[in-house]
């Protein structure tokens, strides 16, 4: 059964694992392997909170297994519970002083306190803004932050079964690029610019690019874009190709291209967990120096190595403290 279930869990069948990993458990429920392959699979199929009692319970079975502990302390951090991540991490390193996911973990710890998305509430309570476009919807959680009077609009090609648009909301299954080929954005939001908007959707660098450029002509000069998961905490996660739960893919990438062709542009990466939310500001919407060269900035960033930045990001990703009283001063005057 243990085969079965890890079989399943390397082929991306998270249901059909814990399906047998309960099967499992129902009749050994101290299996620890077991409790820790089922936790795995809730954090790879993106529900950490479900992985918190079987990892917990694997450690406790087995104290001294470092893949048990840094689980526990993924799920952690992936809930946004950064202390209780880092304690797990440290724990994991206890174990084994070189288990390199572990020291990796540990060492993202500029990254604390309130999480992205509590962020994203402040700023829209803080904002009001009038309109609000999302890239990349999933379950909803962050398009539900958009206050009842804000005319809101996501676009997704796969949401998920619960992420139901609220009243005043719009949720278009497509990518961002189809959507631009064949929507107006701003006739679909009354004629108003974006006063608000969050890209966090293909997580590799062209597409964010790219969602960058088609929303940024949408804006006004005082709107603002935020950007997801632009601080990783490690090449793994940092890298194009996905390969757990929790990646931040080269969004990094973006925020160097953004910084180097657009110094007109207001960069600040909040510190927030699990990754970094940067606020860009002093939009442009009639600029063009992206889209004119968008294959050569994409040719010259992909060549471009995480090795690059990992000594010194907090310097070149433009790293903000994250405490609101700080982050409200970047914010523009309520828009309504
Ligand atoms: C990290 S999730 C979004 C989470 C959501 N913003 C939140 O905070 O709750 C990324 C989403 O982007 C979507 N996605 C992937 N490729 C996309 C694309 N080309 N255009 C728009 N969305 C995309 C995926 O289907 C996935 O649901």
């Amino acid at each position: 059964m243990l085969d079965d279930a890890r079989c399943a869990l390397d082929a991306g069948r998270f249901d059909q694992a814990i399906g047998t990993l309960d099967r499992l458990l129902a009749a050994s429920p101290d299996h620890a392997e077991g409790r820790f392959l089922r936790g795995t699979a809730c954090i790879d199929s993106a529900h950490p909170e479900k992985a918190l009692a079987d990892l917990e319970r694997a450690c406790a079975l087995v104290p001294r297994d470092p893949r048990y502990r840094y689980n526990l302390a993924v799920a952690h951090w992936a809930l946004g519970q950064m202390g209780e991540a880092l304690a797990c991490g440290r724990a994991a390193l206890q174990c084994s002083p070189d288990f390199e996911p572990a020291r990796r973990l540990v060492g993202a710890a500029p990254v604390h306190g309130e999480r992205y998305a509590s962020l994203l509430k402040r700023i829209h309570e803080h904002c009001r803004p009038r309109t609000y476009f999302e890239i990349g919807v999933f379950e909803g959680e962050s398009l539900r932050l958009a206050a009842p009077e804000t005319r809101a609009i996501g676009v997704d090609p796969d949401p998920k079964p619960g992420a139901l648009p609220g009243p005043n909301q719009s949720l278009l299954r497509e990518t961002s690029d189809a959507y631009f080929a064949s929507h107006d954005l701003r006739a679909e939001l009354g004629g108003l610019p974006v006063d608000f908007a969050f890209i966090d959707g293909m997580h590799r660098f062209e597409f964010v690019l790219r969602d960058f450029i088609n929303v940024e002509r949408h804006c006004a000069p005082e709107s603002i874009i935020c950007l997801h998961d632009t601080y990783p905490i490690s090449r793994e996660l940092a890298d194009r190709e996905r390969r757990e739960y929790t990646w931040t893919g080269d969004v990094w990438r973006a925020l160097l291209a953004l910084k180097q062709y657009r110094p007109d542009l207001a960069i600040d990466t909040v510190a927030a967990p699990p990754s970094g939310l940067s606020i860009v500001r002093n939009l442009d919407p009639r600029s063009h120096v992206l889209s004119d060269r968008l294959e050569s900035i994409c040719a010259q960033y992909l060549d471009l190595d995480y090795s690059a930045v990992e000594e010194r990001k907090g310097v070149l990703l433009n790293l903000f403290p994250n405490d609101w009283e700080q982050v409200r001063t970047l914010l523009p005057k309520p828009f309504r």
